[in-house]
Order: C-alpha cells, then structure tokens, then sequence
C-alpha cells in the first residue's frame, strides 16, 4: 500500500514540494499530533516528501502551550519544530491571540484588564521567546475583526480595552512578539477575506493604519475554508491579493480546505469542481509578488477537522489512502 501510494504521487522527485522549492515558494499544510496520525508514518513520510512548511494544528495555541498560570508546555511544538529541522522545513507558529483555544483558567475568571493584560503579556513573551529563531513566522493575532469590517468585541481579549482603544491590545501584541523575537515574521490571519468585502476592507485598512504607526506586521494570512460549489470571484480575489501586496506586506494562504457536503457523492465532476477552487486561489496567489506560502488546514482526507465540526468532508488534495485528487494535480500543474 506505501509503495502504491508513493508511486501514484510520483515517487520523491516530481512533488509539490520539489516543483515548489524550484520557483522560491512555501507549500505546506496543518499537522495534527493526535494518537491517529502518530501510529500512521505514512503521514509523516508524506509530509517530508511533498511539503516544505508546517503549521501546527493545535499544539501552539494557547490552551496547549499554557493550560495553567504557571504552566507552559511546549513539548508538542518542539516535536513539529525537531521534525521540521530533521527534513529541512519551516514551521508558521499559530496562533498567539485568538477568541478560541483560551483555556478556562482565563476564560472563567474575572480578571481586572489590567490582569488580563499582563496574562496575555507574559504568554506572548513567553511563547514567542521559547520558539525565538526556530519559526518562520507567528500568525500573532487570528480572527479579531468581524464581518463588517470593525474590529471584534468577540471572547476574552478585547476586554483589555475601553471603548475608543479597542485595538490596542492588537498593537501591543504585535509589539510584545517583536520584541521577543526581532526576526520572526509577524502575521494577521483571518476568514472570509479572499475577495474584496466588507471584512477584507477592514482587516487592509486595520493593517494600514498599524503599518503607519510603526507597529510591527510583515504579513496576512487567508485562511480560505470554502466550500466546492460557493462562488469564488477569480478577478476579486486577484484585486485584493494585489492590494495587500502593495501595501508591502508578505502574502501566505494559512488554512485552505475545500469541503463537500457529505450526502453529495465524491463524483469525478464533484472533485473538478474542488479543484477549480484551489486553482482560483492558488493561481492568484502565484500571480501576486509577495505571496510565497500556499498551506492547506491538514494534508488528507483521512484527518480533517471538517468530518467531526461540520456536515463536509473530504476537502483535501489527497483523499483518505493519501493518493492524488484532481485538486492535487491542479496545484502541482500550476507549480510547472
Ligand atoms: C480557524 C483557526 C485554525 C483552526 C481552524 C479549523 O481557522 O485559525 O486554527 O482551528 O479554524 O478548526
């Protein structure tokens, strides 16, 4: 079966990765450190052999690296980390401030803001220091402004602010990570931001007004979980890529997934109709000067968070034996 599913994805010198590393660019995908993919080395060997950069799927966010006060663990980044050094890869560290994964000593506490702002000081400076030189780059603040645009009252975080300086615990964030690393690549990573909307006017301008003030921020992220029949408008996704590129900032797709419902059988039109998605977004990607990351949320159908969260499934480039889908080979075709 190894041997099967190694030659269908073309053995190790025709791969994402090898066509990837030709052109200067990052391919990559989320990895999961659960008791499933641990006893599969298939997954391991697929990663090395067809990705150049990884993106933690758990183990750096909050709840994982500091699920106590005073207890940071970061033995399961340090694992991706040593992997990544092993097989010549880089690792994108996620995520620093985000609504979610906050673990309930932070949540189910009510702290003064000024406690919650020396928590979420200490965690970044503590994170940021212990993986200091060994990441490509932090997504140091994950979904913080909301559908229209404005900046999110959303969980725990924004609660360090008063009113009209709601967004200064984004900046000081920013600057915290900068000051413990001065060389990591500092990301803003959001949903639903692949096209010019509502909420992608908010996060470009957002952005723009901290690039003014100085506050450090090299890059965005777009996270692109989609759907396979959900209109993707090519030229504005081409506009907007453009626009954030010009603003000087690093472009990196973080997280995307294409699912498919699962009462729709897996038909070969279904999975053309999956691939053209990843060609729009790859292909403005690759058309944009500063996007040099292409990662998807997982690698194989077989461990995908969608099949437990959602009613999708299977919105991956390889299905669940590991062996190529028409989305695989339009990625692959698109690195020629
Ligand atoms: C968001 C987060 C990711 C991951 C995905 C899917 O996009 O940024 O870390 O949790 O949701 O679960």
């Amino acid at each position: 079966m190894i041997l099967f599913a190694t030659q269908a994805l073309g053995g190790n010198s025709d791969t994402l990765r090898s066509r990837a590393e030709k052109k200067g660019l990052f391919i990559g995908g989320a990895m999961r450190l659960y008791k499933e993919t641990l006893d599969d080395p298939k997954y391991f060997e697929t990663f090395k052999n067809e990705f150049n950069v990884i993106v933690p799927e758990h183990v750096m966010k909050f709840d994982a690296t500091h699920s106590s006060e005073k207890t940071y663990d970061f033995s399961g980044g340090d694992l991706i980390v040593d992997f990544a050094n092993h097989n010549s890869m880089k690792v994108r560290g996620h995520t620093l401030v985000w609504h979610e994964a906050v673990p309930p000593w932070v949540n189910q506490y009510k702290y003064s803001r000024r406690k919650l702002k020396a928590i979420l000081h200490d965690h970044i400076l503590s994170v940021v220091t212990h993986f200091k030189s060994k990441l490509l780059c932090w997504d140091v603040v994950n979904e913080a402004i909301g559908e229209d645009g404005k900046i999110s009252r959303e969980g725990i975080w924004p609660r360090i602010d008063k009113g009209k300086h709601l967004g200064d615990y984004i900046k000081n964030a920013y600057r915290w990570a900068h000051q413990a690393d001065p060389d990591v690549l500092l990301f803003y990573n959001d949903y639903g931001t692949e096209e010019i909307n509502k909420k992608s006017d908010g996060v470009y301008n957002f952005i723009k007004d901290l690039k003014k003030e100085g506050v450090p921020i090299h890059g965005v992220g777009f996270q692109v979980h989609i759907s396979y029949n959900e209109p993707l408008n090519e030229e504005s996704i081409r506009e907007n890529f453009k626009r954030f590129s010009d603003l000087g900032l690093l472009l990196h797709i973080t997280e995307m997934d294409v699912g498919i419902p699962k009462d729709v059988p897996l038909t070969p039109p279904v999975l053309e109709q999956q691939a053209e998605q990843y060609r729009k977004v790859f292909g403005a990607c690759l058309a944009t000067p500063l996007c040099q990351a292409f990662l998807t949320w997982g690698i194989t159908d077989k461990y995908t968070w969608i099949n437990q969260v959602t009613d999708m499934t299977a919105p991956l480039l390889l299905d669940e034996f590991y062996l190529p889908k028409p989305a695989y080979r339009v990625v692959k075709s698109l690195l020629d």
